[in-house]
C-alpha cells in the first residue's frame, strides 16, 4: 500500500496506472474507519483494478469548532485497517497541502442544501462540496463510494457531479449498522457506555414509522419518529424530517412523492448522530 502525503506526487503516480489502462476507485474519508468505511473500500475493491482512500480531516466543513477539535483521529489504526482489506493507495495530505490559499469558493446546490443538515450546520456542504470537488479533481477515479447513511451529501455530490459534468460514476453503498441497529459511525466511538445502550433506539424508531407511515400525514411521521427517539432520556432529536427522496424536499401528501425518506439527527449527549430509512 502506497501512501502519499502531497498532491502532485499522487496525481503523478495515479496517472501512470491509468496511462496503463488500470481503472481508479476512489473513497473520501476524514478518517477514524469503521466497518462502513470498509464496507466501501471493498466494494471498491471488487470493482477497480486500483482502490485510493484519503484520510482528510476537512476544517471547512465543522461549523461547529468543537465538533472539529473532538472528531476523532487515529491515523496508524486507520492505515492498518486499510492495509488489511486490500486499499492500495492511501492519501493523507495537511490542511495547508489541501487548502494553501483562503478558500472564497461558493457552491450552489439549489434546494438541496437547505434543508436537513444544510439547515442545522450552515456551510457544511459549502465545505463538502469543495472538498470533494477537490479530491475527485485529484484523483481523477472512474468510480467514487459514498455511504447511504450520510443520505443529503450523497444526493448533494450527485447533483454536483451531473452539473458539473465531472467523468466519475458516483456508487451509493447500503448503511452498515451494528447487530442492534446502530448505523456505524466515526462519531460512534464518543458515546458513553449510556447513550450507546440508547442509540439503537435512533433505527427502531426508524423501523417503526416505516412500518406504521400510511397510517399518518408526513408531518405525523415524523412526530411519531421523534417520540420514539425521545423515550429515551438520553436521546434529543434534533430534526425528523420526511423528504422527496430525490429532491430532498418535504410535501405534505404522500402521493406528493414517488418515493420518501425519512432522515433524523439525533443528540446523544454531546454527540450527534444522523440515520435515515426509506419508508417507499
Ligand atoms: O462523509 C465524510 O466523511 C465527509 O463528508 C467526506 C465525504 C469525506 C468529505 O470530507
Amino acid at each position: 500500500m502506497r501512501v502519499f502525503e502531497k498532491i502532485e506526487d499522487l496525481r503523478q503516480y495515479l496517472a501512470g496506472l491509468k496511462e496503463s489502462g488500470k481503472t481508479i476507485g476512489f473513497i473520501p474519508t476524514m478518517g477514524a474507519l469503521h466497518d462502513g468505511h470498509l464496507q466501501l473500500v471493498r466494494t471498491s475493491i471488487s470493482q477497480n483494478d486500483i482502490t485510493t482512500v484519503s484520510i482528510f480531516v476537512n476544517p471547512i466543513q465543522f461549523n461547529n469548532p468543537e465538533d472539529l477539535a473532538g472528531y476523532p483521529r487515529n491515523l496508524s489504526a486507520d492505515l492498518e485497517k486499510l492495509e488489511s482489506a486490500g486499499c492500495d493507495i492511501v492519501f493523507t495530505p495537511s490542511a495547508e497541502e489541501m487548502y494553501p490559499e483562503p478558500v472564497t469558493n461558493e457552491m450552489d446546490f439549489g434546494q438541496l442544501d437547505k434543508v436537513m443538515e444544510g439547515f442545522f450546520r450552515p456551510g457544511h456542504f459549502r465545505g463538502v462540496g469543495i472538498v470533494v470537488k477537490k479530491l475527485l479533481d485529484i484523483t481523477g477515479p472512474h468510480r467514487a463510494y459514498f455511504g447511504e447513511k450520510d443520505y443529503q451529501q450523497l444526493a448533494i455530490i450527485r447533483h454536483m457531479v451531473k452539473s458539473l459534468s465531472m467523468p466519475v460514476e458516483i456508487v451509493p453503498c447500503a448503511i452498515v449498522r451494528e447487530a442492534d441497529g446502530l448505523a456505524l459511525s466515526s462519531r460512534n466511538k464518543r458515546l458513553t457506555p449510556e447513550q450507546r445502550a440508547a442509540a439503537p433506539g435512533i433505527y427502531r424508531a426508524l423501523l417503526k414509522a416505516k412500518e406504521n407511515y400510511n397510517w399518518f400525514t408526513p408531518d405525523g411521521t415524523e412526530s411519531l419518529a421523534i417520540t420514539e427517539i425521545e423515550q429515551n432520556p438520553e436521546l434529543k432529536a434534533e430534526y425528523a424530517t420526511v423528504c422527496d427522496a430525490t429532491t430532498l424536499q418535504p410535501f405534505e401528501d404522500w402521493m406528493d412523492a414517488e418515493h420518501a425518506v425519512l432522515c433524523v439527527a439525533v443528540y446523544a449527549g454531546q454527540v450527534r448522530l444522523i440515520d435515515n430509512i426509506l419508508l417507499y
